[in-house]
């Protein structure tokens, strides 16, 4: 099974995605971690990509569906959860074209439906695993143990560098502008389930587990 996260930075694809991960043996494919292990590494795409993301705007359609590209060879798990990809309709075209290759296809959308103003909120509180990048908020979800990562037990913790208001309202305004237009081109095709985003992480796991348990939500 095959499906994209969508929504605005903030939204919980990532929190989302990492449970899936988790409980069902689907591999995140994350875009923003793809490029921020490359800039944390120094690599030719990292050098491109810094800067652009430090500002909030987005990196190259080419750069980002080559990452995507080489991480579907390398991937083994029961599928593949797309977050934060694809964020334009070049990114939506070759993603497409990806699977279409490997046989592939596209099984949902799920688009987290989200008040923007409470993202901001929920961005600047964030906090994660600096071992396993497990996600954590100062507000929403604590670790068990205070100072404790209740995955991998490791006691250190990271904030991103674009994780503030200014580049978040940027971010925003790139996924209205670029990303949000790309929903009818997979809502033509049936393929779109929307989910309220401002639940709590729990429900909001439940109402996604509930779309991928319905085989009739599934089937086109
Ligand atoms: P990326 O890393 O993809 O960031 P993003 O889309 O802005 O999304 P976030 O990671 O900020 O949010 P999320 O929806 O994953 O929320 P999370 O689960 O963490 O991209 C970063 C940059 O890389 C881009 O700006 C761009 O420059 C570049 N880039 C990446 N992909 C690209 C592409 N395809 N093309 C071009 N450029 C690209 O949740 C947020 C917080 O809220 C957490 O603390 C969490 O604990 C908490 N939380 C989650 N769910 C809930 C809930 N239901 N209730 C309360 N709190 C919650």
């Amino acid at each position: 099974m095959d499906i994209i996260l969508l929504g605005p930075p903030g939204a919980g694809k990532g929190t989302q995605a990492q449970r899936l991960e988790r409980t069902r043996g689907m591999v995140q494919m994350s875009t923003g971690d793809m490029l921020r292990q490359a800039v944390k590494v120094g690599t030719p795409v990292g050098l491109k990509a810094k800067a652009v993301m430090e500002a909030g705007e987005l990196v190259s359609d080419s750069i980002v569906s080559a990452l995507i590209g080489e991480r579907l060879d390398q991937a083994d798990g029961t599928g593949a959860i797309f977050d934060g990809f694809p964020r334009t309709g070049h990114q939506a075209q070759a993603l497409e074209i990806l699977l279409g290759e490997r046989g592939r296809k596209l099984d949902r959308v799920i688009e987290l439906e989200v008040d923007e103003e409470a993202l901001v909120e929920r961005i600047t509180g964030r906090f994660a695993c600096a071992n396993c990048g497990a996600s954590y908020h100062d507000r929403f979800k604590l670790p068990q143990q205070e100072g404790t990562c209740d995955v991998c037990g490791a006691h250190e913790f990271k904030r991103r560098p674009d994780d503030n208001e200014q580049t978040v309202r940027t971010r925003m305004a790139e996924y209205r502008a670029k990303t949000a237009p790309i929903l009818p081109y997979y809502e033509e095709r049936g393929l779109v389930r929307r989910v309220d985003g401002m639940a709590s992480v729990e429900e909001v796991a439940a109402t996604i587990d509930g779309i991928l348990d319905d085989p009739g939500s599934l089937s086109r």
